[in-house]
């Protein structure tokens, strides 16, 4: 099977205007000496990605991405930005992530507007989904799990599935340094692959690129990612330390092959 790993860099609203720059310009030298094996997507604030764009512009080795759109593609939404709007910019686009979702209120419906918009404008999806932790203690992970996937997937088809992702962050370990246990991942990413492969096939299932995410540095990288596990994590904080995030990207290269 001929899958890339894809590292993730999600800035949340941690830099500004200045530091996501410095930290841009930062990450690539770091990697200009580098040969990279992974898709690399960096997702700055919606501020900052031109800048973010234009320090990679020359580099083939960073995609940008932003961290969540609209569910509408137009019209009087004040304080929204739409799909249009970061398409001159970006290749890829966050969406569903848990801190949107708990500020913004958008259900999984509304996920899959966003993933519909993505598409009509070909720009790649990187779709979080995930449990809480009084989902986890209540033993509801593997309904979660199953629920949101299925609602994606009214609007996923064969074709379309080898260019989305779907990011597995356990919500209890974003920001928090709390991580499963490898095998605790595998059982979910080894779920999405099952839900998917019923849904579709196996083949197809086996194609999808399936990402951790929640709490990853580099001395954890590794152990999440090649079969069963993910191909690929979905970074947060370290993501805005150039040399955390390179780290990652090496550890998670090595470990996938
Ligand atoms: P974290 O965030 O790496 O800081 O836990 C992950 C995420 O929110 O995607």
């Amino acid at each position: 099977m001929n899958k890339k790993p894809l590292i993730a860099g999600n800035w949340k609203m941690e830099l500004s205007h200045k530091a996501a720059e410095e930290v841009g310009r930062t990450i690539k030298s770091l990697l200009s000496n580098t040969q990279v094996n992974s898709d690399i997507v960096i997702c700055p604030s919606y501020t900052s990605l031109a800048i973010t764009a234009e320090t990679f512009a020359k580099s083939s080795k960073v995609n940008i991405g932003a961290q969540n759109i609209s569910t509408e593609e137009k019209g009087a939404y004040t304080g929204q930005v739409s799909v249009t709007q970061i398409k001159p910019f970006v290749t890829w686009c966050v969406i569903g992530h848990s801190e949107v979702r708990a500020a913004t209120g958008v259900t999984d419906e509304g996920v899959v507007a966003q993933l519909e918009l993505l598409q009509k404008h070909d720009i790649l999806p990187i779709i979080c989904i995930g449990e809480t932790a009084q989902e986890r203690e209540a033993g509801q992970t593997i309904e979660k799990i199953t629920n949101q996937m299925n609602v994606l997937l009214t609007n996923i088809n064969r074709a379309s599935l080898t260019k989305i992702v779907i990011a597995y962050e356990p919500i209890w370990a974003i920001g928090t340094g709390i991580t499963p246990e490898p095998d605790e991942a595998s059982e979910i990413i080894l779920l999405i692959r099952k839900i998917v492969a019923n849904k579709l096939d196996k083949e197809a299932a086996d194609r999808l690129r399936i990402l951790y995410g929640g709490s990853v540095k580099p001395d954890n990288a590794a152990q999440y990612v090649g079969a069963p596990l993910a191909d690929g994590v979905l970074v947060g904080g370290a993501s805005t330390h150039p040399g955390d995030f390179v780290k990652i990207i090496k550890e998670v290269e090595k470990s996938y092959q």
